[in-house]
């Protein structure tokens, strides 16, 4: 079973939105399980302490790598993928997703304050991921955001299967515009194609909206498609 453990110093932020919707019913369902593991019960002393002043000064604290190495050990004994939740990271991206889903499930270490000893990183072999570039106050909803990706897009837990094969960046691409009665709302008439009952313009018209959306939106990702759709081939 998909199962995803999380290293925090703050257990009781979980199942939270992970425990309803989709995700919470396919964890009561057992289609994928969750461990939480309290950082501060590897702590050698008797006030838990998992951080400490940063080598060289500065503001704020760092995590500590005994510590962290520890509660790491103690999670990470079979060949899940160990990601530490981090702003430096590789930027997570539904291709990424769609390989983790497909795997075991993952292990997440939830950074704090000013980060983590850079030694345990090295040591743990642990791989940077980050959800964006902007700067979070803890690595636990970035740590949501990933497990949410990946949960949905395990066998049985979408209730339409072709969902996921139509969504944003499956095939490179933002998704076309949605629409539901009423037939006009505010004046504002829902596009006559789509009413048309003709399929293959359906098709055709959702294509163009995504391929438009893209453009205007992402460039990134549109200029990523032409180099993919020109590149020769062999
Ligand atoms: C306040 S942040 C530390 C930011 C760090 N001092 C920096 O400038 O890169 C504390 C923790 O939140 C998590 N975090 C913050 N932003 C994140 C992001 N965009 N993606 C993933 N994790 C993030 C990481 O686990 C990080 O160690």
């Amino acid at each position: 079973m998909w199962r995803a453990s999380v290293l925090s110093i703050f257990p009781d932020m979980f199942p939270g939105p992970l425990g309803v919707s989709l995700a919470g019913k396919a964890l009561t369902a057992g289609a994928w399980a969750l461990d939480v593991v309290d950082i501060r019960n590897f702590a050698a002393d008797k006030h838990r302490t998992v951080d400490d002043t940063p080598a060289g000064g500065g503001p704020g604290m760092v995590m500590k790598a005994d510590v962290l190495a520890r509660a790491i050990d103690a999670a990470a004994a079979d060949a899940r993928p160990l990601l530490l939740l981090s702003p430096r990271g590789v930027p997570l991206t539904q291709n990424r997703v769609e390989a983790l889903a497909g795997g075991p499930g993952v292990v997440l270490v939830c950074g704090r304050f000013e980060g983590v000893d850079e030694r345990v990183i090295a040591a743990r072999g642990l791989e940077e991921v980050s959800v964006g570039d902007y700067v979070l106050s803890g690595g636990e909803i970035a740590a949501m955001a990933l497990i949410d990706a990946c949960v949905r897009l395990l066998p049985g837990v979408m209730g339409a299967p072709d969902s996921a094969a139509e969504e944003s960046f499956t095939h490179g691409l933002l998704e076309y515009p949605h629409y539901t009665r009423p037939p006009v709302f505010e004046g504002r008439p829902i596009p006559e194609v789509l009413l048309s009952g003709d399929h293959a313009k359906i098709a055709a018209w959702r294509r163009a909206e995504a391929e438009r959306l893209t453009r205007e939106r992402r460039p990134d990702l549109w200029a990523a498609r032409d180099r993919k759709v020109t590149k020769p081939a062999g």
